[in-house]
């Protein structure tokens, strides 16, 4: 046989997880009815059949075969460029050995690269399990003559797939499951066995599970987000663009840094942000808003009001927008989301408006500061500057606040009201690898923005 080659599955997101997939191949796609098999297999062969390659689908069915090409032409990823053999449902039940015959025939004039079969478990149904094995070793040793990647298609929950003689045919096993959840269906792919990956890989792949999600442009994977590797930090600092603050910073904040400016209501933090980003994009620096409350539109419109013009960079490719509801926020999702316009517009800038609100979508604290960390050390390994808000409850004294997320940030500052004397103050609580300004400083939110006040510190 010749060498184990790794080529593209052809279902976006996968590839990344899995670093592709080993030719030749059988992977059993396991799970309940309705979770995506059929799509993420008809995926893969539009994909695999556009980029050239014979493929292959033989659905295992009672439908019509005109029904089914009706339901796959709603699909926009599906092409009629693959060939479809159907094999009638009650005949793989009741006769697996003729189903056996029609699949080596069919095998043998089309000879495809990909072959998906789905579903397969329903071969020899009702046969005893010693027989049944014989019609799946049968199987197998026709798929072990020709050269190609195979998708067995199987009905079984994860509690049966390792009394299923299929799981032990099969070089990899991926499991597809659904869970209600807020507004949306949680869909999650996990893979039990996997042979023939990188094994710098391998404890991370079956150790995980990965969304997907599934729309009319197709299935996606999501991968976990992951800091660049061979890591150069930049060390040169950056201006906030807020009068006044970079001297409490020794200069600035260092290019990979990531602030978090928290405070109660009313204290100026979004426009905290935007005077940041703004600071960026009058130096052609990409930047980046994300947001969970504010539409792009609203955020422009606000910014007017006070001063601040975005549109223009809008128009000029300079601002980008990641703008989700928490309520159908799913967290890699979300970071997928993130990296794309990072990596296309090259960003130099992230300002995340508001991340409290991720505690709807992710309402378990460690799983929240899990999730904040994999993104501020992405954002790191590329030298990007980030600047996070978050609400805090009020408290007496600016710098007395707790604040969960404060641990994975590089620097933390804090933005206070105080309604005895009528005044804002504002105080760093922490910076990492540079030296800050440990006194309390005054504030004003002026007409051209936030501004400390050098004449009344305190
Ligand atoms: N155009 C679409 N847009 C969004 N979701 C879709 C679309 N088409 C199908 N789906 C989703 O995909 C699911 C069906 O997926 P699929 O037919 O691949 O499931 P399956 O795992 O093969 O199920 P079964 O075992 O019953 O054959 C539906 O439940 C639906 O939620
Ligand atoms: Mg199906």
């Amino acid at each position: 046989m010749d060498q184990l080659k790794h080529i593209s599955c052809g279902i976006k997101g996968l590839d990344t997880i899995l670093g592709g997939i080993i030719s030749p191949s059988t992977f059993l796609v396991a799970g309940s009815a309705g979770v995506g098999k059929t799509i993420m297999s008809l995926q893969m062969l539009s994909n695999a059949s556009k980029s050239g390659e014979k493929a292959l689908y033989i659905p295992i069915t009672t439908e019509n075969p005109e029904k089914l090409k009706l339901y796959n032409s709603t699909l926009d990823f599906y092409e009629d460029s693959f060939e479809v053999h159907s094999i009638n449902r009650q005949l793989a039940e009741k006769d697996p050995l003729t189903t056996l015959i029609e699949i080596g025939n069919i095998l043998e004039s089309i000879k495809p690269d990909r072959l998906v079969i789905d579903p397969i478990t329903p071969l020899g149904f009702g046969f005893i399990e010693q027989e049944k094995r014989r019609f799946f070793y049968t199987l197998d040793s026709m798929l072990q003559e020709r050269n190609m990647v195979t998708f067995l298609v199987g009905e079984l929950l994860k509690s049966e797939i390792h009394n299923s003689v299929v799981s032990h045919l099969s070089d990899g096993i991926i499991y597809l499951t659904r869970e209600d959840r807020n507004t949306r269906a949680d869909h999650r792919m996990e893979f039990i066995k996997m042979r023939g990956i990188d094994p710098g890989k391998r404890s991370e792949i079956t150790s995980h599970k990965y969304l997907y999600n599934i729309n009319s442009s197709g299935f996606t994977v999501y991968p976990h987000l992951r800091p660049e590797t061979n890591i150069k930090l930049d060390d040169s600092r950056i201006e906030t663009g807020i009068p006044g603050l970079d001297s409490m910073f020794e200069g600035g904040l260092f290019c990979y840094n990531s602030l978090l400016v928290a405070g109660i209501p009313g204290t100026g933090k979004k426009l905290f942000g935007l005077q940041f980003m703004l600071q960026g994009l009058e130096k052609n620096k990409s930047s980046m808003v994300v947001t969970f409350e504010d539409s792009p539109h609203q955020m422009i419109l606000e910014s007017k009001k006070i001063g601040l013009e975005l549109e223009e960079y809008v128009d000029r490719g300079l601002l980008h927008f990641v703008c989700t509801n928490p309520n159908e926020m799913y967290p890699a999702e979300h970071a997928t989301n993130i990296k794309e316009v990072i990596e296309k517009n090259n960003i130099k800038r992230v300002f995340f408006d508001g991340i409290n609100h991720m505690e709807i979508a992710i309402p378990d604290k460690l799983e929240l500061r899990g999730y904040l960390y994999s993104i501020t050390s992405y954002l790191k390994s590329k030298n990007i500057t980030s600047l996070f808000t978050t609400d805090t409850a009020p408290s007496e004294c600016p710098g007395n606040e707790k604040i969960d997320v404060a641990s994975i940030m590089d620097s933390v500052l804090i933005l206070h009201n105080s309604k005895a004397k009528d005044r804002r103050y504002m105080c760093v609580t922490k910076s990492r690898g540079t030296k800050h300004l440990r006194s309390i400083k005054e504030y004003a939110i002026t007409e051209s923005g936030i501004k400390l006040r050098t004449d009344t510190l305190i």
